[in-house]
C-alpha cells in the first residue's frame, strides 16, 4: 500500500510529483522517493515524510519532464533509504515504483541469484524489476514485452510504473489489485493512485484495470491486455472539486471531516430520501430489489471501522426487516470457507473501496454464487467494480487515517436500505416507518448540535489524556458505537481501549475497573436504559470514572457520571450518527494534547491494500 505518482508532458516533472506525493501521503508515508530522467536517471529517496525528502533535495538539479514518484508503506524490508522506491534495476536503465506485494518474489529471487544478480534493499519491488530487465536482456524484447512476459509469472498485488532510460518520453505502467488513475492533459499525463493528485491538472481520467498495461507517451496513451491487444480507454469525467481534499482552515484533515458531517450526511441523503412521498429511491437496491428483499440472508463483510457499521446494520436490518444478518471481519470470512448459499446477499462495506481482505473476501463470496451489494465510498474503486450493485455514501475523499465521516455515512446509507427493504417486505409499519424518515432527515441538524461541545469535550479530553486505559461500554445499538470509540482511542492517541456490551462488562473486563480507569458509556435513551444505569452503578461502586455520552435532559445518569457529552434526542435507530461523534472528539482532543500526529497515527496507512 503506497502512494504513487508519474507525470510526462512539458511541466517540470518534480513539482508534479512531489505535490502528488504529499496529497498520497495518507496512502503510506514511512520513506518516499523520485526517479527523475533527463539526460541520466536520477533517482532520489528518503526514509520518513515527503517533507524530509523535498528537504533533502533542496538545491540539487531537478530538471526533468519525465518522472515517477512514490510514498511508501513497507511490506518487504523495514522503512529505510535503501529499501525506498523507486528502485533501478541491476543494469541501471529502469527505475520503478510499486504498490501492492509480489507473493512469489522468494522464488523469482532465487532464480535471478542464479544468474549472479546481487540485490541493494529488501523488497519483493527490486526482484520484480530485476526480473523484467532481465527478460528483456534475455529475449531482446522491448519493455513493455518484457514486462508482459513476467507479469503472467507474477502472484501478487501490483501497480507498477517504469521509466525507462532508453525511452526517455515514455512511462509503462501495469495493474492487478492496487489502484492506478492516468488523466490526461493536453501534452501530457499524469498517474496516480487516485485522483487527487490529478484534478487540479485535467478532470478527464481513466481509471487502469487488473490485468492491463498503459504505454504513455506525453501525447498518447495505449492502453492493453496482457494479450497484447488494444483496448479502447474508457475516459470518465472526475466529478470532485480541489477544495474538497484540502484541510480548508482546520488544523488536521480528521478535525475538518468530523465538522463536515452536518453535510456529508446531509449530501448522502439528498436525493434518497423523499419525505412528501415517503419514499427512499436508491437505484441500485431498487434495480435489485427482488434479490435484496428475498435475500435469505444478508452477510456484512468489511473491516476495522467499517465492520463496525455493519454490526450497527445487523441490529437494524434484523429489526426492520426480519432478515438474518452476519456480520464477518473481511480477513476471516475469506480464509475460513465460509458456507453460502444461493440466497445470500453479500453487502460490503468500505471507505477506501480498496481494501484487499474485502476485495478478496467479495471475489471469493461471488465464485460462490453470491449477490455483491457494495456500500462505498470511492467511486471507481476495485470493490465498487466487483460489485454487482451498490451505493455510495458520498462523503467526500476522507484524508485522516482515522475514519469518521465515512462511518456516519455508511451508517445513513445502510439505514435507508434497511427502511426500503422494510417497506418492500412489510415488515415495518407505516407510522414507524415515516418517523423513522423523519428521524434521518433530523440527523444533519442534531449533528451540529453536538459539535457545538468542541470546547467541553475537548476539556474532557485534557483531564483524561494520561489515563492508560480506557473501557467503552454500549448496549444494543450503541455497542458497536462504544467498539468503534475504542478504536478511535487506539489509532489516534495510541492509548490501549477496549469495547465491549456494557452486560459482558461483568463477565471479565470488570477486573479492570478502580479509580484510575476511565469508562466511557454510550448510554443515550434507548429500550436498554435502565440497565445502562445499573451497569454505571456498578463502575461507580468499583471507583472507576465514568464519562457519559446521555440523551439531553438525563438527569439521573448526568448525576452518576464524572463528566457527561450530551447528544439531541433520536431514535435508537439513528442515534449511533450521534452518540458517535462525541467518541471521536474525544480521541482526537486527546490525540492533540499528547502532541501526536492524528492524521497519520503510525504504524496505520489510509488504505490497506494488503492482507
Ligand atoms: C478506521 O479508523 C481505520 N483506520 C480502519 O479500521 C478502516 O476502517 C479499515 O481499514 C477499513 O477500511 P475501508 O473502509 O477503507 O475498507
Ligand atoms: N511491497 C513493496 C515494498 O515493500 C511495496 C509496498 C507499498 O505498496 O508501499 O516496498
Amino acid at each position: 500500500m503506497c502512494g504513487i505518482v508519474a507525470y510526462v508532458g512539458p511541466k517540470e516533472a518534480y513539482p508534479v510529483i512531489l505535490k502528488g506525493l504529499k496529497r498520497l501521503e495518507y496512502r503510506g508515508y514511512d520513506s518516499s522517493g523520485v526517479a527523475l530522467l533527463d539526460k541520466e536517471l536520477k533517482i532520489y529517496k528518503k526514509k520518513g515524510k515527503v517533507a524530509e525528502l523535498e528537504e533533502s533535495l533542496v538545491g540539487k538539479d531537478l530538471h526533468a519532464h519525465i518522472g515517477i514518484g512514490h510514498t511508501r508503506w513497507a511490506t518487504h524490508g523495514e522503512p529505510n533509504d535503501r529499501n525506498a522506491h523507486p528502485h533501478l534495476s541491476a543494469s541501471g536503465k529502469l527505475a520503478m515504483i510499486h504498490n501492492g506485494i509480489i507473493e512469489n518474489y522468494a522464488q523469482l529471487k532465487q532464480e535471478l541469484l542464479k544468474k549472479g544478480y546481487e540485490f541493494k534493499s529488501d523488497t519483493d519491488t527490486e526482484v520484480l524489476l530485476n526480473f523484467i530487465d532481465d527478460i528483456r536482456e534475455n529475449n531482446q524484447c522491448s519493455l513493455e514485452e518484457a514486462v508482459r512476459i513476467a507479469l503472467k509469472r507474477v502472484v501478487g498485488a501490483y501497480v507498477i510504473i517504469i521509466v525507462d532510460q532508453e525511452s526517455p518520453d515514455t512511462l509503462i505502467a501495469a495493474r492487478k489489485g492496487s489502484p492506478l488513475v492516468i488523466g490526461i492533459g493536453k501534452d501530457e499525463h499524469f498517474l496516480a493512485s487516485d485522483a487527487s493528485p490529478i484534478i487540479e491538472y485535467t478532470k478527464e481520467v481513466v481509471y487502469v484495470n487488473d490485468y492491463e498495461l498503459a504505454i504513455i507517451k506525453p501525447d498518447e496513451l495505449v492502453l492493453k491486455n496482457l494479450g497484447n491487444e488494444k483496448l479502447t480507454p474508457f475516459v470518465q469525467k472526475l466529478d470532485i472539486e480541489l477544495a474538497a481534499i484540502e484541510k480548508g482552515g482546520y488544523e488536521h484533515f480528521m478535525l475538518k471531516e468530523i465538522f463536515e458531517q452536518p453535510h456529508t450526511i446531509y449530501d448522502c441523503l439528498r436525493g434518497r430520501l423523499d419525505l412528501s412521498n415517503g419514499q427512499v429511491k436508491m437505484a441500485g437496491v431498487q434495480q435489485n430489489i427482488e434479490q435484496l428483499k428475498n435475500a435469505n440472508r444478508i452477510i456484512m463483510v468489511a473491516c476495522g471501522t467499517s465492520w463496525h457499521a455493519g454490526l450497527v446494520a445487523e441490529y437494524i436490518f434484523e429489526e426492520l426487516c426480519r432478515i438474518p444478518v452476519e456480520v464477518e471481519y473481511a480477513s476471516e470470512f475469506r480464509y475460513r470457507n465460509p458456507v453460502i448459499h444461493p440466497g445470500d446477499v453479500i453487502v460490503a462495506i468500505s471507505q477506501s473501496g480498496e481494501t484487499a481482505d474485502t476485495l478478496v473476501a467479495i471475489e471469493k463470496a461471488k465464485e460462490q454464487g453470491a449477490f455483491i451489494f457494495g456500500v462505498l465510498n470511492v467511486v471507481g474503486s476495485s470493490i465498487a467494480r466487483a460489485s454487482h450493485s451498490g451505493a455510495y455514501t458520498h462523503a467526500g475523499p476522507e484524508i485522516g487515517v482515522a475514519s469518521t465521516k465515512a462511518f456516519t455515512a455508511q451508517l445513513a446509507v445502510l439505514t435507508m436500505i434497511a427502511l426500503k427493504l422494510a417497506k418492500e417486505k412489510g415488515t415495518i409499519d407505516a407510522a414507524r416507518y415515516n418517523n423513522l424518515l423523519h428521524e434521518l432527515h433530523a440527523i444533519p441538524e442534531k449533528v451540529e448540535v453536538v459539535l457545538q461541545q468542541k470546547d467541553k469535550i475537548q476539556a474532557i479530553a485534557a483531564k483524561y489524556s494520561n489515563a492508560n486505559d480506557f473501557l467503552y461500554l454500549g448496549r444494543g445499538y450503541n455497542f458497536p458505537v462504544a467498539l468503534e470509540g475504542a478504536l478511535k482511542t487506539k489509532e489516534i492517541s495510541y492509548i490501549h481501549a477496549e469495547g465491549y456490551p456494557a452486560a459482558e462488562m461483568k463477565h471479565g473486563p470488570i477486573a479492570l475497573v478502580d479509580e484510575t480507569l476511565p469508562v466511557v458509556f454510550v448510554a443515550t435513551k434507548d429500550a436498554y436504559h435502565e440497565k445502562i444505569v445499573s451497569n454505571i452503578q456498578e463502575i461507580k461502586a468499583r471507583k472507576g470514572k465514568v464519562l457519559a455520552v446521555i440523551t439531553e435532559g438525563d438527569e439521573i445518569i448526568s448525576q452518576l457520571s464524572d463528566d457527561i457529552m450530551v447528544v439531541p434526542e433520536a431514535d435508537e435507530i439513528v442515534a449511533p450518527m450521534l452518540n458517535v461523534i462525541p467518541m471521536q472528539l474525544l480521541a482526537y482532543y486527546i490525540g492533540v494534547s499528547k502532541g501526536l500526529d492524528v492524521d497519520k497515527p503510525r504504524n496505520l496507512a489510509k488504505s490497506v491494500t494488503v492482507e
